[in-house]
């Protein structure tokens, strides 16, 4: 199959579908492992997407099927999604798409049976949100085939419970609403707690500028056990700092404040988020007047803050950030989750081919596998195409 979402929907079906439904991957430009301690982030929509052919079926079967997986097409009875017992194996994808069925149903919401077939140019498993973009384009689909009205805000809320209860990854809300809220040449401020959002222009073509994506090829996990215990060690933290949330303690004063902590390691842990979240405002301030240049700094700072108070950087995103920072950019950052997954590098538009260069050569002296380079413009959040 290699023409449109709607002609493949046609062959393998035989049927056409009722519309195409897309929704972007994600570039975080600031604001990491800030989003499950009710702090801010700043990401971006990529032009990389995910669309969901889609037709509503008058059963109680949702079928899904994926350009991406040879194994064929999955078939799953509504009435038996059940987050104890998610689609495994060559099916395991499957679990995005029938968790944001689930998430639906489970909030009392008249969603039926449906075809889909999914086609993605969002690299899985590069830190880019894949998951997000198939979750949200689904439950665009979902939504927009059964007339269920949802804001942007509460579609990204439901796909994020799909991950966290039905696919079983404790990840925030700053993909998906990223995903469904973004729009094309802004950054999106995103409010974690309020789930406030401002629209931030973010105008780097016009500036001269360019955002490298530097997908180190390193395959992360989030479901393993290192971002799952970060979270709990914030919790705890916020805990016996008695504040609701990491979010809530200064930036003033934090010296002082992380004195209160014996554990040195839970110390650096809450110093990256109070840190991270003050950068996020700096830089969003910096974007709103124009001044983008000087956010380089700041990204290449939230690095090391991740690599050496998180913990969440590895070797082939360290040095995809020195190589790229001394070959001539403003600024560069690991951007996701970390442990693998890519970086951003803020460069200047003539700078392209001396910063691919540079990183590329370094990674085969390194003996690293050759990263993929790209670059990303700030792109639109999901949308009805047909
Ligand atoms: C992953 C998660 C997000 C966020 C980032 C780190 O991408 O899905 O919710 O926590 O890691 O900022």
């Amino acid at each position: 199959m290699s023409g449109t979402a709607q002609d493949d929907f046609r062959q393998l079906y035989g049927y056409p579908p009722e519309g195409v439904w897309a929704a972007p991957g994600r570039v975080n430009l600031i604001g990491e492992h800030t989003d499950y301690n009710d702090g801010f982030a700043l990401p971006f929509a990529l032009p990389q997407r995910t669309e969901v052919a889609a037709a509503r079926r008058t059963d109680r079967i949702l079928r899904v099927h994926s350009a991406e997986v040879p194994s064929g097409a999955v078939t799953l009875d509504l009435a038996e999604l059940d987050p104890e017992r998610p689609p495994q194996g060559a099916a395991s994808w499957a679990a995005y798409p029938a968790g944001v069925a689930w998430a639906l149903l489970d909030a009392g919401l008249p969603v039926g049976g449906a075809d889909l077939h999914v086609r993605s140019d969002v690299p899985t498993g590069a830190g880019l949100s894949s998951s997000a973009a198939l979750e949200v384009a689904t439950a665009l689909a979902l939504t927009d085939l059964y007339g269920i009205p949802l804001t942007r805000t509460d579609l990204a809320a439901l796909a994020r419970r799909a991950e966290n209860a039905y696919v079983g990854v404790p990840c925030g809300v700053m993909d998906q609403t990223a995903s469904a809220c973004a729009t094309g040449g802004h950054a999106l401020h995103l409010d974690t707690r309020s789930l406030e959002q401002r629209h931030i222009p973010f105008g780097c073509e016009a500036a001269g500028l360019r955002l490298l994506v530097i997908d180190t090829r390193v395959r992360h996990a989030l479901a393993d056990g290192a971002y799952a215990q970060r979270r709990t060690s914030c919790h705890r933290a916020a805990e016996a700092l008695g504040v609701a949330a990491l979010r809530d303690l200064p930036h003033q004063g934090l010296e002082q404040t992380l004195a209160r902590l014996e554990d040195p390691v839970v110390r650096k842990r809450v110093r990256h988020v109070v840190t991270e979240n003050e950068r996020v405002l700096r830089v969003e301030q910096l974007l709103r007047a124009g001044r983008l240049r000087e956010a380089g700094p700041l990204l290449t700072e939230g690095h090391a803050s991740l690599r050496d108070d998180y913990e969440v950087s590895c070797p082939e995103l360290d040095l995809a950030v020195s190589t790229a920072d001394a070959a001539g950019a403003y600024g560069s950052r690991m951007t996701g989750g970390g442990f693998g997954g890519s970086a951003l590098s803020l460069i200047d538009a003539d700078a392209e081919r001396s910063v691919t260069r540079a990183v590329t050569d370094a990674f085969r002296r390194a003996g690293f596998a050759p990263p993929r380079i790209t670059t990303a413009s700030p792109s639109p959040g999901a949308a009805r195409l047909v």
